[in-house]
């Protein structure tokens, strides 16, 4: 009886510290950006080794948005919100990779099939600022844009890929289908 009790102390004190720890250790706080940039809120993303960190404006329905992903520089990598579904088609995405000359580019592009053209055009929300940066093996993609319909909930998507036509991002592995997409709450993480 005696050992039961101890048994079940054991697990009100320490299984709460253990559940938190184990949290702790995907956590995204470590991270910091150029410029010494900061945000309210992040989350480590399912898949491809990548994060999302934010800032949302509740008097306007804009957020600031820092996503960054793990990359090799001669690679493109994408973030983007589907404003009207889930996954890829309709998305509208910020893309980044490295010119000819060795520059980080960014450009923002919609994708309407899985074989889009990507040219830098606009989107279907506003993006009042967008830049993007790579160091220690990761790109990240910096962006202030309006909540499409104002909600504070969209479907977001991210990918990477290696295949480029004309010097910019095309196609991604097969692979890489499916599970790169959350459904993400700006207001409360
Ligand atoms: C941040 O934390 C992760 C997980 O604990 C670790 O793998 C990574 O090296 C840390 N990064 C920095 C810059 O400390
Ligand atoms: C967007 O929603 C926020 C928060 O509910 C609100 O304060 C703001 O006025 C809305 N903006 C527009 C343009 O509807
Ligand atoms: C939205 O509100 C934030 C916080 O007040 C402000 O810094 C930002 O300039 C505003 N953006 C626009 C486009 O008005
Ligand atoms: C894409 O267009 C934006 C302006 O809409 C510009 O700031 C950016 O430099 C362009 N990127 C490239 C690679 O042309
Ligand atoms: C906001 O978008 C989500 C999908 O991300 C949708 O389920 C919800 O109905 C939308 N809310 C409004 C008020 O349109």
């Amino acid at each position: 009886m005696a050992s039961n009790t101890r048994l079940l102390v054991f697990f009100c004190l320490f299984l709460p510290f253990l559940l938190s720890s184990t949290a702790q250790a995907q956590d995204c706080n470590n991270e910091t950006f150029s410029s010494n940039k900061l945000y309210s809120t992040c989350t480590s993303l399912p898949d491809l080794a990548s994060t999302i960190h934010w800032t949302y404006h509740s008097t306007n329905g804009t957020v600031d948005v820092a996503y960054r992903i793990t990359q090799s520089s001669s690679n493109w990598v994408s973030w983007a919100i589907n404003p009207t579904s889930t996954g890829m088609i309709g998305a509208d995405a910020l893309l980044s990779y490295h010119d000819s000359a060795g520059t980080v580019q960014i450009i923002m592009s919609q994708l309407s099939s899985y074989a889009p053209t990507i040219a830098n055009a606009s989107l279907t929300f506003t993006v009042y600022e967008m830049s993007a940066d790579y160091s220690n093996g990761a790109y990240t993609i910096y962006a202030t844009l309006q909540l499409p319909n104002n909600n504070t909930t969209q479907n977001t998507v991210w990918q990477r890929g290696s295949s480029f036509s004309n010097g910019l991002p095309s196609g991604h592995p097969n692979t890489n289908t499916g599970s790169q997409t959350i459904n993400l709450n700006f207001l409360s993480g």
